[in-house]
């Protein structure tokens, strides 16, 4: 089977970074992690509100270059961090630039208290793709590595749609 698997993922803080890596494993996928040109600020109440409203108002945002053409995939995991309940510029931008029509998809969300609207945006954003499933992780500190442990096991029941 020559089915190539990418894993694109967006993460401030880490969480996503933990669950993509996971599943990147599992499936033998390729990785590739977006990272904005400028990032909003990493701590305290202005990082909850002004990556909040980037969130809210659908904002796209710069993307450092990569290498990664994922026309080159059959199957793509999409990971994205919940913000404001929804998900974040760095995807925004990424699904708008790569239009990911007939590819296989798969997405999933880190959050800390619910998934939101966030896998629904994903979604819409690749309307005109095939979807193979979609996943929330919730990340909590005491349960971060059992949902690690669901991510594995999440791509790991895939294995045959990819
Ligand atoms: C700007 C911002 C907004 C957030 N909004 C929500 C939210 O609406 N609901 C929620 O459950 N968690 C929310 N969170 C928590 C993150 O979704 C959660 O910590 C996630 O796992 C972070 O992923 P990361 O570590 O890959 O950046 C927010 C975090 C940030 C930074």
């Amino acid at each position: 089977m020559d089915n190539k698997v990418l894993v694109v993922y967006y993460s401030l803080e880490g969480n996503t970074k933990l669950i993509a890596e996971a599943i990147a494993k599992e499936s033998a996928a390729e990785i590739l992690r977006l990272k904005p040109v400028k990032e909003i600020p990493s701590r305290g109440f202005f990082k909850y509100f002004i990556g909040g409203m980037k969130a809210m108002f659908k904002v796209k945002c710069a993307l450092q270059s990569y290498a990664v053409d994922p026309s080159q995939y059959d199957t793509i995991f999409i990971g994205t961090p919940v913000w404001a309940s929804r998900t974040v510029p760095a995807l925004r931008t990424f699904l708008a630039r790569h239009k990911l029509n007939g590819k296989k998809i798969a997405a999933f969300c880190t959050y800390m208290g619910n998934e939101g609207k966030s896998l629904k945006n994903i979604l819409k954003l690749t309307q005109n793709s095939t979807h193979i499933s979609k996943k929330g992780f919730k990340m909590l500190p005491d349960i971060k590595s059992q949902s690690i442990e669901h991510a594995v096991k999440w791509a790991s029941s895939l294995k045959d749609e990819l």
